[in-house]
């Protein structure tokens, strides 16, 4: 039998009839429309299908659909509506990703990661982004990235004295 849920994904209200068993990867992908959480290895090691649920980053594949009704989730869809965000501008110029399977997981993970610790040290950075696989591009690179985007943030924020 069927259980209702409703739920708000990037902004946008949405009323499902799922199963218990259906995955909140499998929902977003196939009935909502949402491509951007990657099936990956799906028991929750790689990353690849991270989406924040409340503005906390989680494996897609290890959330039933059900345990989402009454709550927000954000996709990488649901970032830079009006253009790159800072972090993203960054990925781009220091060429953070090649195949890109990883990207949305990623973005998602440090954008969660610049929400709590804006100035995090490189330290901080690989440990938190330690749960998103990368295939091609050897980590440096998003590391960079993510440490550019927040000194960037920090320049741009910091009072005229
Ligand atoms: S597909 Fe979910 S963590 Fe790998
Ligand atoms: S860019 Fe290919 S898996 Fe990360």
């Amino acid at each position: 039998m069927g259980h209702a849920v409703a739920l708000k994904v990037n902004g946008e209200s949405w009323s499902l009839e799922v199963e218990p068993a259906e995955l909140l990867l499998e929902v977003l992908r196939s009935r909502v429309g949402i491509k951007s959480p990657k099936p990956g290895c799906e028991r929750g090691d790689c990353g690849s299908c991270t989406v924040l649920l409340d503005g906390r980053s989680v494996r897609s594949c290890l959330v039933l659909a059900v345990e989402v009704d009454g709550h927000e989730l954000t996709t990488v869809e649901g970032l830079g509506i009006d253009g790159l965000t800072e972090l993203q501008q960054r990925m781009v110029e220091l060429s953070s990703f090649q195949c890109g399977y990883c990207a949305p997981g990623i973005v998602l993970t440090a954008t969660e990661l610049l929400a709590v610790n804006p100035r995090p040290e490189r330290h901080e950075v690989q440990a938190a982004m330690s749960g998103n696989l990368c295939r091609c591009t050897g980590y440096a690179p998003i590391i960079d990235a993510v440490l550019t985007a927040a000194a960037t943030a920090a320049a741009t924020t910091a009072p005229e004295v």
